[in-house]
């Protein structure tokens, strides 16, 4: 028997103005995407920008269904929007935020297991790391540099 220890490291950062610049207006694009969401069931807002190779920013929200699962989370919307907008360009970049209409969103929300598997395909296919920050509606920001370190074991294409 042996055993295998995967770890992560995140980068913490205490609020917005900490960011490269680069990275905080990326991020108020996401913040700006949260509006556009239609989220009347789970009244949580969340919106995905993502920064492109080609300096292109592809935005996204979640989109919701009566028919709850024929939803979708808003970072599948906007990797898939920039996959057929921009098929040859490569993802930099994804900042994710979210609000809920019924309370304060503080804590950094992390992007759910299925928005990981089709974030960390893309990283694959392009063979460069896409860096990943996420936060609620205030408080920190939480940076991973690859979409590969919070999606450990990931189910690839070599898999099949
Ligand atoms: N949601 C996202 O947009 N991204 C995630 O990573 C987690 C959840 C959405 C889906 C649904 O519209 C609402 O948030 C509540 O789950």
């Amino acid at each position: 028997m042996k055993e295998l220890t995967l770890s992560t490291t995140f980068k913490i950062y205490e609020q917005l103005s900490e960011l490269p610049s680069a990275v905080f207006s990326l991020m108020e694009s996401a913040v700006a995407a949260r509006d556009t969401a239609y989220a009347p069931y789970s009244k949580f807002n969340v919106g995905a920008a993502i920064l492109l190779d080609n300096n292109k920013v592809v935005i996204g929200s979640n989109q919701e269904n009566a028919a709850y699962p024929s939803g979708l989370c808003a970072e599948r919307v906007a990797i898939f929007q920039a996959g057929a907008l921009y098929p040859n360009a490569k993802i930099k970049t994804i900042a994710i935020t979210a609000t809920s209409q019924n309370h304060k969103v503080s804590l950094p929300i992390p992007p759910c297991g299925a928005c990981r598997q089709s974030m960390a395909e893309y990283e694959s296919r392009q063979n460069e790391k896409i860096e990943l920050y996420f936060m609620g509606e205030e408080g920190a920001i939480m940076k991973s540099e690859s979409l590969a370190d919070i999606l450990p074991l990931m189910f690839e294409k070599s898999h099949l």
